[in-house]
């Protein structure tokens, strides 16, 4: 990243960039033998075309370590080659053709961003240069889907060695410039978290009234093997003095084209102590100048234009690529198993039977228990339908411990569509259903022998005497098909943006607690109006009074225990007098209660407990809050 020039910048225009060109052309055609040619050459690849033509092509895929290297650079928390990569390339194109020579970039321009957050699932980026005799014209792609190329950087590339300013003086510098920060303060205070190599800035200085900045960079041991990788680095650090005094420094900053980049020295092996000493001119064009050890002139950059991303724009814009949704896809592979015992579970007399699968069972394929479907009943009944079916699932969990397989049937309701393979089963959409595939899942953490989780819709035995030979851990039948869950890309729509502002009412359950506390608080400095906290005690620590005291929301802190199927309509019958005339726009449901143990151990009452303020909180909040406008409703769940 390169600070931003205050200016605009005119192309350059070289007078002699023709006679240039005719050198680029010239000295490339020097005869190399196919051996040398096929030699991979760090940062710059292995040559792909051949040697007449006005084109140059080269392909480089980073190696695990330069990849490792790189991602140490971060605009914001974001991993992205830098741009001084490009450069490196450059060189490395410049010293394969024409040796140890300086020479000079221009009309640099950064197009695209080449992310790196996605390597371990996407594997390395294959980078292509090529070079346009014709024009000496350098550009920069990559690879993306389908075989096209997205060209990151472009630039002329004309092999001249620019001339050498006086060294540096930096004590006169220093005394232009009366503000200093120390490494650490700067890594701490700014926007790009920055790793590795690229987080080197000992000390900078700056705070002049003109805009001048220094900097010194030290590493501690010089780079004798991978230069290219050092030279990335510090070409990179140099440039941050200026994010400090450019009055944003806690965003993500970026350059997006440089008039002129002049390399004095092609291979810097010098690369353990560095100054970069920024000036402005009196038309606030900044030139950034690096110097090694001995204080001459290494690399001069001339009209550097960047920018600032505002604070998580880009997380957020890369955290969008990584949402997906389940698709339900149909599969046709069917074996039948040989055995398979039903067990059920029977509610007599306000006790659970739970049949167990007998101890010995040799030719048993499967135990399968039908674990109950959508329930119909509203409210209390419906809750207490729930806590039944998976106080009964984790029964058998627990009592079929040795079972060779373990399958939860779950039967379809109605509304699910035979046609519609995209949508969740209809059981994982009623509460029962979701209440036991968690339950499934957890038992599957815990225990390598993988239970299986399967909805049903229709004759529950026919589907049974033909169940697939599947290693997925959950399945549909549905009118003879067999579904299967598939991750896919979320299909998100465009402009959906976290809102700022958060005005209006926000009901916060379990309020008065930890996280709670600290929802309310960040909702009062956004905005929001009123804030109703709610909890079984109705108490809240002096700290977070204190705090929503300090703030300008109204807040309601109420008595209420979520895991009852009435207490959220009551509460709201309760507070809307006091509340009249706002309009509820959030719900966080952050209330909870910890019983943590492994499947075993867990009992009905620590069940209960758990899944009372969690299960059956967030279906009455959602029965409750169904007909209101709400801006965003967030669930504090746990890993
Ligand atoms: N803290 C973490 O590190 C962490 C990590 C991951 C996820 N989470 C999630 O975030 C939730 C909140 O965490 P926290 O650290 O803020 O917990 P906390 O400090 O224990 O607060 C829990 C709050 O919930 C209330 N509550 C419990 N049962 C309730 C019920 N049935 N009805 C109404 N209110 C009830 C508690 O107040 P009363 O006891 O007075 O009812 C308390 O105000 C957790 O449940 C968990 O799901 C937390």
């Amino acid at each position: 990243a390169l600070p931003p020039a205050r200016s605009h910048s005119t192309r350059c225009v070289s007078s002699s960039r023709l006679v240039l060109r005719r050198r680029v052309s010239g000295l490339s055609q020097t005869p190399r033998s196919s051996t040398e040619l096929r030699r991979p050459v760090p940062f710059l690849g292995v040559s792909q075309a051949g040697w007449d033509g006005d084109e140059r092509l080269w392909e480089l895929t980073f190696n695990a370590a330069e990849l490792d290297f790189l991602r140490g650079h971060r605009v914001g928390k974001v991993k992205l080659l830098p741009g001084t990569c490009y450069i490196e390339m450059a060189r490395a194109l410049v010293h394969s053709l024409h040796g140890d020579t300086g020479f000079v970039l221009s009309d640099v321009t950064f197009q695209s961003i080449l992310f790196l957050d996605e390597v371990e699932l996407t594997g390395p980026p294959v980078v292509r240069l090529t070079l346009d005799l014709a024009t000496a014209r350098l550009a920069i792609s990559s690879s993306v889907e389908a075989g096209s190329w997205d060209t990151h950087a472009a630039m002329d590339l004309i092999p001249r060695q620019a001339d050498a300013t006086a060294n540096l003086e930096v004590a006169t510098v220093k005394q232009r410039c009366p503000e200093s920060v120390d490494g650490a303060t700067f890594y701490a205070n700014i926007g790009n978290q920055y790793e590795g190599e690229f987080r080197q800035l000992k000390k900078a200085w700056g705070g002049g009234a003109t805009g001048e900045t220094l900097g010194l960079v030290e590493y501690a041991r010089h780079e004798k093997e991978h230069v290219h990788l050092r030279s990335c680095a510090w070409l990179d650090v140099c440039t941050h003095p200026g994010i400090w005094w450019s009055g944003r420094r806690a965003q993500g900053s970026f350059a997006s084209s440089v008039r002129a980049y002049h390399i004095l020295k092609a291979g810097v092996a010098a690369n353990r102590v560095i100054w970069s000493h920024l000036c402005v001119d009196v038309r606030r064009e900044g030139t950034l100048r690096y110097y090694g050890e001995s204080m001459s002139e290494l690399v001069r950059i001339e009209g550097a234009q960047g920018g600032f991303f505002e604070v998580g724009w880009l997380e957020s814009r890369r955290a969008r690529r990584h949402m997906y949704d389940v698709q339900w896809a149909s599969h046709t592979d069917r074996v039948a198993p040989a055995h398979v015992l039903h067990v059920g579970s029977r509610y007599v007399a306000g006790m659970l039977h739970v049949t167990a699968a007998p101890a010995t069972h040799d030719r048993l394929d499967a135990v399968a228990f039908a674990a109950g479907g959508a329930s119909t009943a509203a409210g209390g009944a419906h809750s207490t339908a729930q806590l039944v079916a998976l106080d009964a699932a984790m029964s058998v969990v627990q009592l079929n411990v040795d079972s060779p397989a373990l399958w939860f049937l779950s039967s379809a309701s109605s509304a699910s569509s035979a046609s519609d393979a995209s949508s969740q089963p209809a059981s994982l959409g009623t509460h029962s259903g979701a209440s036991i595939a968690g339950l499934v899942r957890c038992a599957r953490q815990e225990s390598a022998r993988v239970p299986l989780f399967f909805t049903v819709a229709g004759n529950v035995t026919a589907h049974l005497a033909c169940v697939p030979s599947l290693l997925d851990p959950e399945l549909e039948m549905r009118c003879d098909a067999v579904h299967v869950p598939r991750l896919r890309k979320a299909l998100l729509r465009g402009g959906q943006q976290a809102s700022s502002g958060m005005d209006g009412m926000h009901l916060i359950t379990g309020g008065t607690g930890g996280l709670g506390s600290l929802t309310a608080s960040w909702l009062a400095e956004r905005g929001a109006a009123s804030l109703i906290l709610v909890s079984r005690s109705g108490e809240v620590s002096e700290s977070s009074a204190r705090q929503l005291v300090a703030g300008e929301a109204k807040a309601l802190v109420c008595r209420g225990d979520v895991s009852d199927a009435v207490a959220i309509p009551r509460l709201f019958a309760f507070s809307s007098p006091t509340l009249e005339g706002c309009t509820l726009r959030g719900v966080w449901h952050a209330a909870g209660v910890l019983a943590d143990a492994t499947l075993p151990r867990q009992t009905s009452t620590t069940l209960r407990r758990v899944f009372g303020s969690k299960a059956i909180g967030s279906h009455s909040l959602h029965r409750a809050c169904a007909a209101q406008p709400l801006q965003c409703c967030a669930l504090f769940s746990s890993v």
